[in-house]
């Protein structure tokens, strides 16, 4: 039986990453926000390696806790998620392998649905007792993933 070929390789992966973070980082509304919290970006962006390379192609590489992280930082918004997968859709289109960009696209849009609720429900539970603070968590409007077929 043969091997089907590898989705992408680990030099594409670093690519979209490094594209990714130089636009976040200058992004108006999310720039602050990792520049608040990631104090050492080479570390960052090797996470971010890991973390890709484990979900395209399943290395296992990635050990880290993003609902953890992402359910601790302040003033995130459904605006701002939304910012995030718009810049990552973009980048997306700019890649040379199409599919690799459209698995990524569509993990990002679930993972990023996933974050915004957890980060929901994390505020709800510091703030239980506050009345102003029952209302439902809103999912995140659908982006261009939702086209292919895969969210
Ligand atoms: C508004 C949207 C987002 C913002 C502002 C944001 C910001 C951040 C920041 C500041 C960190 C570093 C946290 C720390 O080390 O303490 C981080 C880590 C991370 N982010 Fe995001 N993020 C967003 C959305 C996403 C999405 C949609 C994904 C996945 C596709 C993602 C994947 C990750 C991963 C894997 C880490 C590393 C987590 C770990 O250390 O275990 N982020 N993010």
């Amino acid at each position: 039986m043969s091997i089907p070929p590898a989705l992408c390789t680990e030099a594409e992966i670093q690519q979209l990453v490094e594209q990714f973070y130089a636009r976040v980082r200058a992004d108006t509304h999310l720039g602050p926000i990792f520049e608040a919290n990631v104090q050492d970006w080479d570390a960052h962006l090797h996470l971010l390696h890991q973390f890709w390379s484990s979900v395209l192609l399943r290395t296992g590489r990635f050990t880290g806790s993003p609902m953890t992280k992402h359910a601790e930082l302040k003033g995130l918004s459904a605006t701002l998620f939304s910012q995030w997968l718009a810049i990552f859709a973009q980048v997306c289109a700019q890649q040379t392998n199409q599919a690799m960009a459209t698995q990524a696209l569509a993990m990002a849009e679930r993972m990023a649905q996933s974050l915004w609720m957890g980060w929901q429900m994390q505020r709800t539970e510091r703030k239980q007792h506050n009345a102003d603070d029952q209302s439902l968590a809103t999912e995140l409007p659908r982006v261009a993933s939702t086209s292919l077929g895969n969210a």
